[in-house]
This record gives C-alpha cells, structure tokens and sequence, in this order.
C-alpha cells in the first residue's frame, strides 16, 4: 500500500486557516489504503520573531525528508519587507531547485471575472524558479548619495532555460491545444532574450506537434486582458512569470482560487504547493479566508506524486462548489466541509 510524507507549513495569518481545510480534504480524498502522514513546522513570523530564524539548514535536512510540501502563507506585516521573502519563500525555491513554478489559470463556472462576456480561460503557466531577477546578484555603491548605483542582474543560464522550457513543451504535449507561448522581452533585453529564444527555437523541434507563439510581456499582459482564450500553456522568466501570474489570477476568478506548484520535476527535492496569495492578516483569523486556492494546490500535489484520480476528483468538486455556492457567506471551515464531503462521496 501507499503513504504519503507530508510537511506542512501553514504559515502566518490566513495560511492557519486554509491549511486545515486543504488537509480536510486531502484526508477526504485518499483512499483507505494510502496513509497520509504529516508533520507540522512553525516556520513565518512567530519563529522570526521568537529565535530570529527563518530557515535554517537543520530545517531544509528535515524537510527534504518528505514527499512533498503544503504550504499556506508565509509574512506579517510586523517582519520587515523582504526578509520572509528572501529567507524563507525564496531560499526554499533555491534549496530545493524548485525550477518548475506551475500556476494554472482556469475560469470555472459560476465565478465572476472582471472581463467582459466571461470567455473561456485555461491556461497555465510554467514561470522559471530559481534564476532571473530572483538570485540576489546584484550591488550598490554610493549609498544614500545622489550617486548611488544599483544593479539587479537577471541570471539566466542555458542549463536552467533549458529544462523549464523542456518541462513547458512536454506540459503543452500533454494538453489537447498543444500550444506553447514563449512571453519574454527579447527587443530589449537582447542578452537574455536570445538565450531564451534560441533555446526555446532548439527544444521545440523535439516536440513537432507543439505549436509555438511568441509574445513581448508588454503585448501578453493585453492578451491576457482582451483575448486570454488564445493561451494554452505559457512559459516565461522568474520575474515576468511574477507579474503575469498574478494578472492571470485577477482574470479568472481572484487570487482566491489561484494555486501553484514550486517542483523540482527531477524529484531530487520535495515539491511545494501553495495558494498564490498570501497571508491577509487583515482578515486572519476571522473565518473569512476562502479555502479554495489551498485546496486546488492539494490537487496539484497530489497529481505531481501520482494520485491523478484523486487530484481529478477535487477539481471536479470545486468546480461543482463554485457553481452551486451562490450568494450566500459561507465560512472557511464550511466551504472546506463541503468540498470534504464531495470528494468522499
Ligand atoms: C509569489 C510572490 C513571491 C515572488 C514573493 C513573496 C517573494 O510574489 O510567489 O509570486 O515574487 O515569487
Ligand atoms: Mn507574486
């Protein structure tokens, strides 16, 4: 029989909330045979806070131990900008090679979008994890004076390009559409770019089935607004995936039913899902939090570790959920209820 190793970490704020619901469903969802095992880590702002720590290497040696990560949300605003982010979100994305970020993006029925006559919206994307803007390489020099420089050096390496964008026309190989969008800034950002788009031009007559498109970020983000139907699968740097993920979810339904997956696609690390949002402590704790985004990224987990019949199975009672929940408030623990007893069922 099988089992599954689970860290959880629900994080600060709203994360508490919604990482009850996503393991009350995974519970739910699991056949009888599969032990489901978790172990909690207290890692966010009350660590911070108690020993100054955010991620430690003991902590990375204990979690590499498990199959896969849950995540709720990890910031507070009484931590300082960026020494979560940097310390803990970003440090596990490099620790563990989390090179693949998956982020779909799917407008469910019965869920409202700020586009005009709700067009058909599955898509996702494959942002790169661990190179970009994102590795902190970069200085200053005379700070402070009107003369201060500062760099941010976008790292892009043929080996990191490569296998995220491998792992995107494999991703579109496996969709009906079979499309796969390059989004980067090659007019411009000509080093970069070309690395991205020759690589993209090389990989691609692996898959000859995949069609191919290429769009500037500037022109994706109006797509993304007038014409998001036209997306199949879209892969894209650290920083631009940064930015378009989160107009994907502003269109198809809020970052309330966005989830991600941080995968390492070779499985030399655990994986880490997590709700694209973040910790909303201006509503922590009150019950109001939807759970919804925590529990679509249970589904991906479970499929990145095999159990596709039980991820499908979420999905589908999500879906159902969104269509059916009408105008009524509902709590987090009862929309977690609900999706807990359609899955069982
Ligand atoms: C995200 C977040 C993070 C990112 C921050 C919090 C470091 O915005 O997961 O999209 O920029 O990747
Ligand atoms: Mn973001």
């Amino acid at each position: 029989s099988h089992s599954i190793d689970l860290a959880v970490i629900p994080g600060d704020g709203i994360g508490q909330e919604v990482v009850a619901e996503g393991l009350k469903v995974l519970a739910a969802v699991l056949p009888q045979d599969v032990k489901l095992e978790t172990t909690e880590y207290d890692f966010g702002a009350r660590r911070y806070h108690a020993t100054g720590e955010t991620l430690t290497d003991a902590d990375l040696d204990a979690l590499k131990q498990h199959d896969a990560i849950l995540l709720g949300a990890i910031g507070d605003p009484s931590v300082p900008s960026g020494v979560l982010e940097r310390g803990f979100l970003l440090k596990l994305r490099f620790a563990f090679d989390h090179h693949v970020n998956l982020r779909p993006s799917k407008l469910l029925p019965g869920v409202a979008t700020p586009l005009a006559g709700q067009p058909a919206i599955d898509f996702v994307v494959v942002r790169e994890g661990t190179e970009g803007p994102y590795t902190g390489n970069g200085g200053t020099i005379r700070k402070g004076t009107e003369h201060e420089v500062a760099t941010e050096v976008s790292v892009n390496t043929a080996f990191g390009v490569e296998r995220v964008v491998r792992d995107a026309f494999a991703r579109a190989q496996a969709r009906p559409r079979k499309k796969l969008t390059l989004v980067h800034k090659n007019n411009v950002l000509t080093f970069a770019g070309h690395l991205w788009t020759d690589v993209f031009a090389r990989v691609g007559r692996e898959f000859p089935e995949v069609t191919t498109d290429y769009l500037h970020v500037d022109a994706a983000t109006i797509f993304l607004v007038t014409d998001p139907a036209r997306f199949d699968v879209i892969v894209t740097d650290n920083l631009f995936g940064d930015i378009i993920t989160d107009l994907a979810a502003a269109v198809s339904g809020g970052i309330g039913v966005a989830a991600s997956g941080n995968i390492d696609p070779s499985r030399s690390f655990p994986s880490m899902f997590e709700p694209v949002h973040g910790s909303a402590p201006d509503i922590a704790g009150q019950g109001k939090a939807d759970p919804t985004a925590t529990v679509l990224s249970v589904a991906l987990l479970l499929r990145h570790l095999g159990y596709e019949a039980e991820a499908a199975r979420i999905e589908t009672a999500v879906a159902a959920d969104l269509t059916e929940r009408g105008d009524r408030v509902r709590t987090t623990a009862e929309i977690g209820d609900a999706l807990a007893v359609r899955v069982a069922g």
